[in-house]
């Protein structure tokens, strides 16, 4: 499962593409809301604890860009950079708390909760950058329902994560890391290329090194110490294959050729692994080479 512990004090992400997501994130919660955002009536607490845990988190991390003001039991939050204030707590239950929680983040956020067969479901989610699904079809799926189409995910995988979750405390986030292989058009912009709610793969036939994504997950796991649900963060990165540093295209070049065909065909390999192979052998080539010359002018 590849899972660490976290430090707490890296929970969320800000980073130098804040804003142009948050256009994004804006965008997709005024057009696509039924997609993106779904709570469950039974999660309202829940996502209140993960709304006051993300307003205390960024205030603390981030002072210089959130400001956070109590009065009584209703709170206020102000974003600097984006100049946005959203009030929350108390009689305020217009806005869902996990939709002001997610246009702060960069991360998305999901809640998840024990059902009576005492399993964990998504009782709640913003996901606003999801891979090939939505929460309006899968609010309310079980983790092992959510994992059905990932191979050998019953047979390998069900029981530790099912085991990793109970585990879970307050006291003891974790994170772990996942990635996908994206195709894009060329002249795609950042909406098209972070809102894939059917494929990661646009028609483009004859993709060139700057149209193959890399779109790393970075996936947080924290159980809320008051109503003891759980958040599930994700926050994702882009790299173009171009991009990447030789020795994580190695890794890659290396990762694609040993994967049966089962998980090939679960990420996609077909559509754009031949032309990472011959990127990463072309990129080694030239480094080689670049290595040789370096050796001839030192002698
Ligand atoms: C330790 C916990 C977890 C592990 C080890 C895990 C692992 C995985 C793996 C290996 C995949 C296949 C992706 C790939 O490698 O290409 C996947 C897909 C996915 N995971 Fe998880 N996951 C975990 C928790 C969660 C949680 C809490 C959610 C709740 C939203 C979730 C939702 C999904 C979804 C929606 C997919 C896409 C499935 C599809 O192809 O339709 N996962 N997960």
């Amino acid at each position: 499962m590849d899972i660490r512990k976290l430090d707490a004090q890296n929970w969320l992400t800000i980073d130098k593409n804040y804003m142009a997501e948050h256009q994004v994130r804006s965008q997709l919660l005024q057009q696509e809301k039924q997609k993106v955002l779904q709570c469950l009536p039974e999660s309202y607490e829940a996502c209140l604890e993960a709304l006051e845990e993300v307003v205390d988190f960024l205030c603390q991390r981030f002072p210089d860009k959130f400001e956070h003001k109590r009065s009584g039991d209703e709170s206020t939050v102000h974003n600097k950079v984006t100049s946005e204030t959203f009030v929350f707590g108390g009689q305020n239950k217009q806005v869902d708390p996990l939709e002001i929680a997610v246009r702060l983040t960069m991360e998305d956020l999901s809640i998840l909760m024990k059902n009576a067969d005492d399993e964990y479901y998504l009782a709640a989610s913003a996901s606003l950058f999801p891979v090939g699904w939505t929460v309006q079809e899968r609010i309310g799926w079980t983790i092992s329902r959510l994992h059905e189409p990932v191979p050998l995910w019953h047979q390998q995988v069900a029981a530790s994560v099912s085991k990793f979750l109970n585990r879970l405390t307050p006291s003891s986030p974790m994170e772990r890391s996942n990635y996908f292989v994206e195709v894009k058009r060329s002249d795609e912009d950042l909406f098209e290329t972070l809102y894939r709610p059917t494929t990661l793969f646009e028609d483009n036939p004859n993709p060139s090194p700057e149209d193959i994504v890399i779109r790393r997950e970075r996936q947080t796991f924290r159980r809320l110490p008051r109503t003891g649900a759980l958040v599930f963060g994700v926050k994702t990165f882009l790299t173009t294959l171009n991009e990447l540093p030789m020795q994580e295209l190695r890794n890659l070049a290396k990762e694609i050729k040993s994967w049966p065909d089962y998980v090939g065909e679960y990420k996609g390999r077909e559509v754009w692994g031949a032309k990472a192979l011959e990127f990463c052998e072309k990129r080694s080539r030239e480094e080689e080479k670049l290595k040789e010359e370096v050796g001839m002018m030192e002698v």
